[in-house]
Formats: C-alpha cells, sequence, structure tokens
C-alpha cells in the first residue's frame, strides 16, 4: 500500500492518504515529547520498533475480540488503518498507582490499588489534556452515550487481556492510554499501543521499560523499547 497525501502531522507520528478513501498509513517517527511538548528529543529507531509493537498488539487484540483499527504493516514505520474519525476524547486505564496518579493524590509510585482506575481526558495540546468525567463528555457532546459505553467496556476488556498478555512475558503493565475512533458507525480502537504510552515495569526488577526513560533522563530508552518488542513478540 503507498502513501499518497500527508493530511496531519502529530508529534510521535504522520498520517497519509492511501489509493483506498477507507484507509489511511500511520508512519511512526523517531521523535519523542514529554511534559506536554516542553521536552523533545529523539529516540532512535523508536519508529520502527513502536511500529512493531503495536502491530503485534493490535493483531493479539483483534484475535482476542477487540475492534481496531489496524488494517496491516506494509513497511517497517508504516501501519494500514482504518480510516476514523477520534473521539477528542483520551482514556488512561491504571492498574498500579504511577505518574500523575501519584502526584495527584500524594501516593507513592508503585503503590496497589484495590481496583482499576479508568479516567478519561479531554484531547487538547494547547489545554494539556485536561481530566473531564462523563458529564463533560455528556455536555459537551464529545461521544454518545452509547459510544461513551462501547469505550469504557472496552478499554476494561483491553486492560484484562493485555495485564495477562505482559504478565505471560515477564512485564507488569501499570498503565496506559487508549484512544478510540468511529468508522462506518462502528467504534474502534485506534492510535496506537506502545511503550510511548503505557507504563511498563518489568515484573522482577521492576525496571521501567516505558517513555519515563526518556522523561526523567533514565538512559537506555532505545533497548528498553528493543527489549518490550523482542518480549512481546514471543
Ligand atoms: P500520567 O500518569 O502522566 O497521567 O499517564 C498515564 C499513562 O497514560 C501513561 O502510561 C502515559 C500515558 N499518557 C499518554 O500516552 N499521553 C498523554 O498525553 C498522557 C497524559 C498520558
Ligand atoms: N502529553 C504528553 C506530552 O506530550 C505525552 C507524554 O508525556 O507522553 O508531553
Amino acid at each position: 500500500m503507498k502513501k499518497c497525501e500527508k493530511i496531519y502531522e502529530g508529534k510521535a507520528k504522520a498520517l497519509y492518504t492511501t489509493e483506498d478513501a477507507d484507509v489511511l498509513i500511520q508512519y511512526f517517527k523517531d521523535d519523542a515529547t514529554a511534559l506536554d511538548g516542553k521536552k523533545k528529543g529523539i529516540i532512535v529507531n523508536k519508529g520502527v520498533l513502536n511500529n512493531r509493537i503495536s502491530s503485534r498488539i493490535f493483531r493479539y487484540l483483534e484475535k482476542n475480540g477487540v475492534k481496531t483499527h489496524f488494517v496491516d504493516m506494509p513497511d517497517e514505520r508504516d501501519m494500514a488503518v482504518k480510516k476514523v474519525k477520534i473521539f477528542p476524547i483520551e482514556v488512561v486505564v491504571r492498574n498500579i498507582v504511577a505518574g500523575s496518579l501519584s502526584k495527584r493524590m500524594g501516593i507513592e509510585e508503585g503503590a496497589a490499588l484495590k481496583e482499576t482506575i479508568l479516567e478519561l481526558y479531554y484531547k487538547s495540546d494547547p489545554l494539556g489534556d485536561p481530566m473531564i468525567n462523563e458529564y463533560h463528555i455528556r455536555a459537551f457532546g464529545l461521544a454518545s452515550n452509547a459510544e461513551l459505553d462501547i469505550i469504557k467496556a472496552e478499554a476494561l476488556k483491553i486492560n484484562k487481556i493485555l495485564t495477562k498478555f505482559f504478565d505471560e512475558r515477564g512485564i507488569i503493565l501499570v498503565d496506559f492510554k487508549l484512544e478510540f475512533g468511529s468508522h462506518k458507525g462502528e467504534v474502534l480502537l485506534a492510535d496506537e499501543i506502545t511503550p510511548d504510552g503505557c507504563r511498563l515495569w518489568d515484573k522482577e526488577t521492576r525496571d521501567k521499560m516505558d517513555k519515563d526513560r526518556f522523561r526523567r533522563d533514565l538512559g537506555n530508552v532505545e533497548e528498553a523499547y528493543q527489549k518490550v518488542l523482542e518480549k512481546v513478540m514471543r
């Protein structure tokens, strides 16, 4: 599948049209940003690693009954995806306290939770993705009630599937961010599932294997992503 015209460029990916009006190509870049774009850098080879990792995970989710935008991986940095209209909502699922939850609640990273937390954020770079709740989604019409019900149920189902998937490969799925889109009236998991948008800790050592290595200048970022790829390919 050939890339035609670039229609969007984000922080980590670009989007191209193809000859098929229903299919786009997501191109994975090496650029990395954090702290709402204030920290910028490059993680060598990240685009290739993330495309492989995400393609593997989307295929696995599809096999387990999750509808995703994934079509194919035609090239090392290209992912063919169904064209969706992205809901301006970021869904974060948390299994263990980390990151902004640790700050907000004043509870140490790594603390256990009595149950999984699902959080909703308004997807807006200029606003820094503020946290919202279901009332905001209804009041601003960000998704219909039926769509929101599917989004929440799918996010929790994906968490169950991926927690087990990573656990079997020696990795703790601490938290992650999902985006959904609508395609011909169907709600599909979209965007990517990669160490850019997940917290992944080594089960034995609790070493970080995700973008926190970049955010917090811990070093060995590419090596960590490479290790995640090797583990998820099993
Ligand atoms: P947080 O602790 O910073 O709120 O992040 C929770 C999870 O969501 C973490 O795995 C990183 C991911 N995430 C993104 O991928 N993009 C974002 O814009 C934010 C805020 C979080
Ligand atoms: N929203 C964050 C940023 O661009 C993403 C991240 O930290 O991963 O700064």
